[in-house]
C-alpha cells in the first residue's frame, strides 16, 4: 500500500482526455502529476509539456514507479482492465474512465485485482457529482416522489465521420465496446440506474443509421426497474446537431428532469422551502452534444479528488468497480436484446 505524503499520479493516455485527468490533478492540494504515458510519444511529450510530468511509452515500466500511488486510465476503453490488473499489482490504486470495460468479465477482472491487491478502485462519472444529479438523488432518498413511476435517459448527440475516423479503435466492438450507448450514453444509463436503483429486463432495437461504423449510433430501449418503475433510455450520434442530455423522474408525487447537470422541472405534491429556486440551478457544463472535448474540468476534479479523500483516510472508494460496471452490464443486455430480438433480464451471466 502506497505511504507518500504527497500522492503521485500517473497517467495512462495522453489523447482527448488525458489532459483534462491532468488539469484535475493539478488542481487538487497535496497530488502531484508525476508521469505520462502514451505508446505515441509526442502525446506524451505534448502532455508533459503543457500540465507536467515526466513523459513515457511504457505503461507497465510507470506502473512500478515508488513515487506514483495512483493510476489514471485514459486509453481505449477496451484497455482499462489490461492496465487496471497491472496498476494494481504494483500495488497502486486506480482511476479508471468510463467504461469500466467493455465486457464484464474484464469488468471483474480488475475489479478482482484491486481486492486482492489491497488498492482502490474508482470510476469516472463525472455526473453523478453535478448538482442537479445530488439533488435529485436527495429528493429520491426521501421519498419525495413517491411511487416512482417512469424513469427516462435520452442521449440525443451528434458525432462526425471525421471524429469516429480520428481512432482506430473509436466505434469498433473490441476496443469501443459499441456506439453510442457503451461510448457516450454510458454516463447516463449509469445516473439512471444510480438514482433509480437496479434494472430487472430491457428490450431493445439498435441500429446504425448515419455513420460508416460496426457499432450502433441509434439505440432505444425499454427498461423495466426492480422497483416496478418502467421508462426507455435513447442514445444516438447521429441526431444532428445534438440536445443537452436529458433525464426524466416522475412518481405520483413528483417530477424532476435533469439537463447537462441542471435541474430544469422540479415539481412536487408537497413543497417545501426552496422548491422554487432548485430549477435555477446553476450550470454545470458538460456540453458533449457535438463536439467530444467539451467537457468540464471541473467534474473529473471532483470525481479524482473524491478518491484522494478516501486513500487518505482509508475510506472505500467514492465510486467502486462494483457500481462503474453496473452501466457496462445494463448497455450488453441492451445490445443482446436487440440481437436476439427479446426481452432480456438481468443479471447477465459475465
Ligand atoms: N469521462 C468523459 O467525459 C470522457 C470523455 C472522453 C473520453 N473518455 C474515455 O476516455 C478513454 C480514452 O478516450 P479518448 O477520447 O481520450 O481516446 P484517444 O484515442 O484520444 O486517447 C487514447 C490514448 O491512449 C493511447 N494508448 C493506446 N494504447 C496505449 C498503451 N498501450 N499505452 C499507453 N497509451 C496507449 C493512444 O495512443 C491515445 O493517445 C475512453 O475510454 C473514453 O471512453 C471519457
Amino acid at each position: 500500500m502506497p505511504t507518500n505524503d504527497i500522492l503521485g499520479f500517473g497517467v495512462i493516455g495522453c489523447g482527448v482526455i488525458g489532459p483534462w485527468h491532468a488539469q484535475a490533478i493539478n488542481s487538487i492540494e497535496g497530488v502531484k502529476l508525476i508521469a505520462v504515458c502514451d505508446v505515441i510519444e509526442e502525446r506524451a511529450k505534448k502532455l508533459a509539456e503543457e500540465h507536467g510530468g515526466e513523459p513515457c511509452t511504457d505503461y507497465n515500466e510507470m506502473v512500478k514507479r515508488d513515487d506514483i500511488d495512483i493510476v489514471n486510465i485514459c486509453t481505449p476503453s477496451g484497455m482499462h482492465a489490461e492496465m487496471g490488473v497491472a496498476a494494481a499489482e504494483a500495488g497502486k490504486h486506480v482511476i479508471s474512465e468510463k467504461p469500466l470495460d467493455v465486457t464484464l468479465e474484464a469488468c471483474d477482472r480488475v475489479i478482482e485485482a484491486c481486492k486482492r491487491n489491497n488498492v482502490l478502485l474508482a470510476g469516472i462519472f463525472q455526473n453523478r457529482s453535478a448538482e442537479g444529479s445530488l439533488r435529485i438523488k436527495e429528493a429520491l432518498d426521501a421519498g419525495r416522489f413517491g411511487k416512482l413511476t417512469m424513469a427516462d435517459a435520452y442521449v440525443k448527440w451528434w458525432r462526425t465521420q471525421e471524429y469516429y475516423d480520428s481512432g482506430e479503435w473509436r466505434a469498433t466492438w473490441e476496443l469501443d465496446g459499441g456506439g453510442a450507448l457503451m461510448n457516450q450514453s454510458v454516463h447516463y444509463i449509469d445516473l439512471l440506474q444510480w438514482l433509480m436503483g437496479p434494472v430487472k429486463s430491457i428490450y431493445a432495437r439498435t441500429a446504425t443509421l448515419a455513420h460508416t461504423i460496426e457499432v450502433e449510433d441509434c439505440a432505444a430501449a425499454v427498461v423495466t426497474f426492480e422497483n416496478g418503475a418502467i421508462g426507455v433510455i435513447e442514445g444516438t450520434t447521429a441526431a444532428h446537431p445534438g440536445s443537452p442530455a436529458r433525464l426524466e423522474i416522475h412518481g405520483d408525487q413528483g417530477t424532476a428532469t435533469w439537463e447537462n447537470g441542471r435541474v430544469t422541472t422540479w415539481k412536487f405534491a408537497e413543497e417545501k422551502e426552496g422548491d422554487d429556486a432548485v430549477a435555477e440551478a446553476k450550470k454545470f457544463a458538460d456540453g458533449a452534444v457535438s463536439d467530444p472535448r467539451a467537457i468540464a474540468v471541473e467534474g473529473h476534479r471532483r470525481n479524482i479528488a473524491g478518491l484522494v479523500d478516501a486513500v487518505r483516510s482509508g475510506s472505500p472508494s467514492p465510486l467502486p468497480g462494483e457500481e462503474a460496471r453496473k452501466a457496462v452490464e445494463i448497455i450488453l443486455a441492451i445490445y443482446k436484446s436487440a440481437k436476439e430480438g427479446r426481452e432480456v433480464t438481468l443479471p447477465l451471466e459475465s
